[in-house]
């Protein structure tokens, strides 16, 4: 397969080439490339939706939908009719949607649609993401996932995605298709920057010491309140950490195991690095609820062991 340095400005392989030369079957491409194409109509959307509007009326008197609902709808609608779908859960909606149309799907996927929305009213990147899994069971450890990725929609709209083979960025271009930016992101370490997501004032003693710790050696804090851009930076950047972990006052984290925390631990992984909830893989959790949160300690391998080991040491858990 052709490569793709980051940054070329003469593409040479978008998503869909890719797919097929990665050998990835087509149901599981279809899905990815309605993806592909549902981002479109969402990065539209963000573009020139009126700010703020959820129940009010436009310049035609039409109700406005909040973005977030907006999306949900972009995305359920080209996958109802996929053909490829058996189950898909959103964020966005209380129940597993089973497909009914055209019923022989393979897949199922969980997704929230627009995590971060309310960023979009003070002009910072969101992004959508999406956890795949083969047969009609959401309610599995992550590790089964078998395809994961996100859309970032920031000054530029980039899909960072792995079947399963290495994790790799591509970039929409002015025909509003996906080309290849980067090839096999891989995370080293030790992290030279971090995200701290969660009020400093409620971290238990082990996430003090580590915050601490990171501040100590120089770790730049690069936090954006966006869980797709804080972690497309670690990403990109090549290293780094981000976390969302247990409060004084909410032992469960914030961040939701299958929309959230499965397919950015997935894809982590695949670029080398890792994800724990303090003391456990986050892709070796079994989720008991579709809405379940966990704390999470993601990036690169060496902190977030020692992120562990600091819990370890000050909470013995
Ligand atoms: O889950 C939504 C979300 O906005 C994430 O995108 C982000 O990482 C987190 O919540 C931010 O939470 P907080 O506002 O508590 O830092």
């Amino acid at each position: 397969m052709a490569s793709a340095e980051r940054g070329q400005t003469k593409y040479q392989i978008n998503l869909r080439r890719y797919l097929r030369e990665s050998g990835v079957d087509r149901d599981l491409t279809r899905i990815i490339c309605e993806i592909a194409n549902a981002s479109k109509y969402i990065i539209n959307a963000i573009r020139t939706g009126d700010l703020g509007v959820a129940g009010t009326s436009n310049l035609y008197g039409e109700q406005q939908l909040e973005l977030d609902v907006l999306s949900d709808r972009i995305i359920q609608k080209r996958l109802m009719y996929s053909g490829v779908i058996a189950k898909m859960a959103s964020e966005e909606v209380d129940e597993v949607v089973e497909v009914t149309v055209r019923n022989n799907g393979r897949y199922s996927i969980a997704f929230d649609p627009l995590d971060g929305s309310s960023l979009v009213d003070v002009n910072l990147a969101v992004g959508t993401i999406v956890s795949i899994y083969e047969g009609d069971n959401l309610l599995r450890p992550g590790r089964n996932q078998v395809a994961a990725l996100y859309v970032l929609y920031g000054p530029r709209t980039t899909m960072v995605v792995s079947t399963g083979k290495g994790v790799h960025e591509f970039a929409m271009n002015q025909l509003m298709e996906f080309d290849m930016v980067q090839e096999n992101i891989q995370l080293e370490g030790p992290a030279k920057i971090y995200a701290p997501g969660g009020l400093r004032s409620k971290y238990t003693p082990g996430t003090l010491k580590f915050v601490r710790s990171l501040e100590a050696n120089g770790t730049k804090l690069r936090y954006s309140g966006g869980f797709v851009p804080d972690i497309n930076q670690v990403l990109i950047k090549g290293g780094g950490i981000f976390m969302y972990p247990h409060l004084t006052d909410n032992p469960h984290g914030k961040l939701r195991l299958l929309y959230e925390l499965n397919p950015m631990a997935f894809l982590v992984e695949q670029a080398g690095g890792t994800a724990s909830n303090g003391k456990q893989r986050i892709l070796d959790m079994t989720p008991e609820s579709l809405d379940q949160c966990a704390p999470v300690f993601i990036g690169t391998k060496e902190s977030v062991a020692f992120a562990e080991r600091c819990l370890l040491e000050e909470e013995g858990t």
